[in-house]
């Protein structure tokens, strides 16, 4: 599984520098040999979610799965692995030049990047039908295994969303709704549902090495709640106030549900690593703001400002990707304690320092600074998060051939793999 967390590792550090990019280029202008913003903002984002996220969790799962089910792997994990790993790197050019648009090959016009995220999508069945082989009939399915059945439902759902999307641009749609509807559905289940129950899922199956883990964690409550979530990210201006506040309950749903897992991995934090502990904060944060997409008139006004772009941010960057990094470090990196504090505070407080600069610029309006000056500290504390993805990643080919895991007795950490 290494060689997938170095390339997970690579597209961090590939995107967060494409990040660091397009946040110098909104202060001083993007350079002519990056000069169409919105298709590098797709590079950047579809390289976080696929090469990233994605292939991340999926090798994280292929980790855990065998001591969980006490069966080897199905035949063909490791080419649906490759084949992830390619297409997602693929990705990056493809979304580069033209983003969802036509780019001209030759004598055709074509959908690069559609064409990518579709063939990305199809791989993502294969791995859920892996994985169904791999659980099929268990006798029992510890607390990992259930909340990562639905994790893959809800990544199934948001395929149907990526299908739609490439079904539009294929055939020219011109409904800016439905657009929207299969632009949320796909984006926005993938990352609040998909990354979300993968993650507990990752995180529940590291704390069964070192204490008993509960019998029952919400995760088919929590996926149903999750689904209707995605009407949140359409424009105001096109969704109707009874679907605003069906997904806006099901969001408070949600983030109860969410809050009982925070609670329960709370009272668990001295066994996960110190960027797991961070991003559990941060995952405080990404709950306590479903509470204000219920104030009358707030999430209508937000839509007006740059919350959005926050609001991602603090749930993408700040909770998934720490403690992805967290867990991906501390399994394959044997850094003493004090060394993964060190690289843990840099990410933290880098982190921390691009959220509050976010934050602010979504309130500009309450509270008037020069923006500006918000913008530029963005774009430094990106070049830190890139800065540290590199170091990690560096550190990770260095002490290649070794997964580590301190033993619930608290011994030295041991090779795994
Ligand atoms: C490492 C630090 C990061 C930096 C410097 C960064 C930078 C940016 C910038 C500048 C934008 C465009 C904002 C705008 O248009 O106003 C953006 C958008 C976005 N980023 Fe990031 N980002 C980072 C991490 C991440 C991560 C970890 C993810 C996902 C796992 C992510 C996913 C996204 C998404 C989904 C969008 C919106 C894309 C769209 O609307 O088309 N970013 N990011």
């Amino acid at each position: 599984m290494k060689r997938w967390f170095t390339v997970a590792i690579f597209s961090l550090v590939l995107a967060a520098s494409t990040g660091a990019l397009l946040r110098f280029g909104m202060v001083l202008g993007m350079p002519a040999w990056a000069n169409n913003f919105g298709a590098i903002r797709h590079a950047h984002s579809h390289l976080m979610y696929f090469g990233w996220a994605t292939l991340g969790f999926m090798a994280l799962i292929w980790y855990y799965l065998p001591e969980l089910t006490s069966r080897s792997l199905p035949k063909g994990v490791g080419a649906q692995m490759a084949a992830s790993a390619l297409l997602a790197l693929l990705s990056f050019p493809a979304f580069w030049s033209n983003g969802y648009g036509l780019t001209q090959i030759g004598m055709a016009e074509l959908p690069l990047g559609a064409m990518v995220a579709g063939l990305n999508g199809i791989l993502w069945l294969i791995f859920a039908f892996l994985y169904f082989r791999a659980t099929w009939a268990l006798s029992q399915r510890p607390l990992p295994i259930q909340i990562w059945d639905w994790a893959i439902f809800l990544l199934l759902i948001s395929f149907g969303g990526a299908l739609g999307l490439v079904g539009f641009v294929v055939m020219d749609g011109e409904s800016v709704a439905l657009q929207q509807i299969f632009l949320h559905l796909f984006l926005d289940i993938f990352a609040v549902g998909w990354f979300n129950l993968a993650l507990l899922g990752v995180l529940w199956a590291w704390l069964g090495k070192y204490a008993q883990l509960p019998r029952w964690l919400p995760s088919q409550s929590l996926a149903l709640c999750i689904t209707p979530t995605f009407l949140l990210g359409v424009s105001p201006i096109l969704l109707a106030d009874a679907l605003f506040w069906v997904a806006a309950t099901a969001n408070l749903g949600a983030a109860a549900l969410l809050a009982w897992h925070l609670g329960a991995l709370w009272r668990q934090r001295v066994h996960l690593p110190p960027p797991v502990q961070f991003g559990l904060i941060i995952f405080a944060v990404h709950i306590i703001s479903a509470i204000f997409i219920m104030w009358p008139g707030f999430w209508r006004w937000s839509a007006s400002t740059q919350l959005r772009i926050f609001f991602l941010h603090n749930f993408l960057l700040g909770w998934i990707s720490s403690a992805l990094l967290g867990i991906v470090a501390a399994l394959c990196i044997g850094w003493t304690h004090r060394m993964q504090s060190i690289v843990s505070v840099i990410w933290s407080s880098s982190v921390s320092v691009m959220l509050l600069a976010l934050l602010w610029v979504g309130f500009i309006q309450l509270i008037p600074m020069n923006a500006v000056t918000l913008f530029w500290i963005a774009a430094w504390s990106s070049v830190t998060l890139a800065l540290v993805s590199l170091w990690v990643g560096s550190n990770l080919l260095i002490r290649a051939g070794s997964v580590y895991h301190v033993e619930k007795d608290g011994s030295q950490p041991g090779s795994l793999l």
